[in-house]
Parts: C-alpha cells; structure tokens; sequence
C-alpha cells in the first residue's frame, strides 16, 4: 500500500512556477485564476518498505494491462467500437495525468496512416494528434506532395500525454502498441509513414535511429504473409528543431509522393 502525505513550504511565486515546471506541469487548465498564496500543499506519495509492491508484482500488472488491451482490441471490429474500448481501459497510469485521450485523427479509409510518438501538450488540450507546432509543420509537409488530412489518418503509439513531454517508457509503449497494430488493422492503409524512430521500432520491433532508416523503405508485417510498406522519416519536431535536416525529408517526402503515384 502507498502512504499519502502532505507537507506544506513556503515558497515565493517565481519558485511555485519553477517548482511546477521541473514536476512536469507545462500547462494549465481551467479557466478560473488561481490566487497564489506562497504556499504549496505538495501531495506526496512514498512508498513503505514493507509495503512496496515487489518488481514481480509490477512485472505481472504490465503483463496483465497488455492482456487486457488484446482483448479490448480483438472485441473490436470497427474505429469506434475501439475507441469505446479505449475509453474502458484501465491499463495505462498516463490516462491519469492527461486530459484527454488522443486516439487518431482522419480518414479511417485512408491509404496512408502515419504514425507519431506521443501527444503533447496541445494535443492533450484538444484531444487531437498534431495539432500544436509539429503538427504545422507536418500540414505543410504533406501539403508539398498535394495531400491533405482528409486522406490520410494521424495517430500516435500513445494515446496519453506523459507529463512534461517526457520520453515513454517501454511498458507504457507495450501496452499501447495492441491498440495502434489493432488500429492499423482496421483501416488496412497501403503505406505506413513513421515519424521519428520510436514510431518505426515499435512497430518493426527494431531499434534503430533514424538517421539511419529514414528515407527507406521497410515492411511492417502485422501477419504473416501480410507485409506493408513502411517508411520512416524524421519527426516534426526534430526538424523544427534542426531545420537544416528539412532537405532530406523532402527527399522522404518526393519518395512517398512516388510510392502513392505507382500504388
Ligand atoms: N508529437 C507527436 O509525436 N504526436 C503528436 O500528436 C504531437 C506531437
């Protein structure tokens, strides 16, 4: 069991806001402003010794989440009816900390599926993939090779904000991965377009950067005997970050527009 405990510290009004931002709190919600008081009641949870649930036990809840998401996602035979079973789900503690459930935006006929890593915080507002900055640039990428969203179908390997943006860990990947495979499987796309390298590994079980594989074309297999071409490229937000990188997802960008010309 966890013991909640509460302490109170003073803290000044530029040390609150720190202090928020290196929790992990980016953003606010709500629409009623809050009077700081200089004090914080900071909820902290610790765990006792005798009480910690041991690794194994952690081991066997991940194991079980993932069971479960299985089954949400081979009880469900259309978008919606998965989207219903997402809602249900209980497997992922980032659903806690977001605001919304991002579950994928677009076209469910579409031919062309692409997949990011995660939401973020405009993302987690709206409660749909890429529409902060990343997601701009993304339009304009697409856009350059005439395509629009409303052929194609945006989602993400999680559909919950982790807090601060940071990186997922693997559990929470493994158990959001039947839900995108089951997603992939429902609107059976010819072409695969992973943004950045968690998309690709995750779904070609590799680990690979994506200095290396962007720019080619790989198969992801979701049967066998069923293979479906893949092509990674570098995530927005890296070449928002990097813009020099942006010629060589042009070149991803020209091959992709090639690949959709000769299906
Ligand atoms: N980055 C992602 O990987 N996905 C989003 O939806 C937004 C930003």
């Amino acid at each position: 069991m966890y013991e909640q405990h509460s302490i109170t510290i003073m803290m000044d009004t530029k040390e609150l806001l720190e202090w928020y931002l290196a929790s992990g709190v980016d953003a606010i919600c709500g629409d009623k402003p809050v009077q700081f008081d200089n004090k914080v009641q900071i909820a902290a949870v610790s765990a006792t010794t005798d009480s910690r649930p041991a690794i194994t036990d952690l081991a066997q809840m991940s194991v079980t989440a993932c069971k479960n998401a299985r089954e949400i996602c081979s009880q469900a035979s259309s978008l919606e009816e998965l989207a219903a079973g997402v809602e249900k789900f209980d497997g992922c503690a980032l659903k806690l900390t977001a605001n919304k459930t991002v579950f994928g935006d677009g076209n469910p006929n579409a031919k062309i599926i692409l997949v990011g890593e995660a939401p973020g915080a405009d993302e987690d507002r709206i409660g749909k993939p890429f529409v902060g900055r990343s997601g701009q640039l993304l339009d304009k990428m697409l856009a350059a090779i005439g395509i629009d969203r409303s052929q194609v179908y945006i989602t993400n390997i999680l559909m919950w904000r982790p807090p601060g943006n940071r990186t997922p860990t693997s559990a929470e990947v493994a158990v959001c991965l039947p839900f995108l495979k089951r997603k992939i499987e429902l609107i059976n796309p010819e072409i695969i377009v992973a943004l950045g390298a968690p998309a690709a590994n995750a779904l070609l079980d590799a680990e690979e950067t994506i200095s290396k594989i962007r720019g080619k074309w790989l198969e992801y297999s979701p049967l066998p005997g069923k293979s479906i071409p893949l092509l990674p490229t570098f995530h927005p937000a890296y070449l928002l970050r990097n813009p020099a990188q942006k010629s060589k997802s042009w070149f991803d960008m020209l091959r992709l527009a090639k690949k959709i010309s000769n299906n």
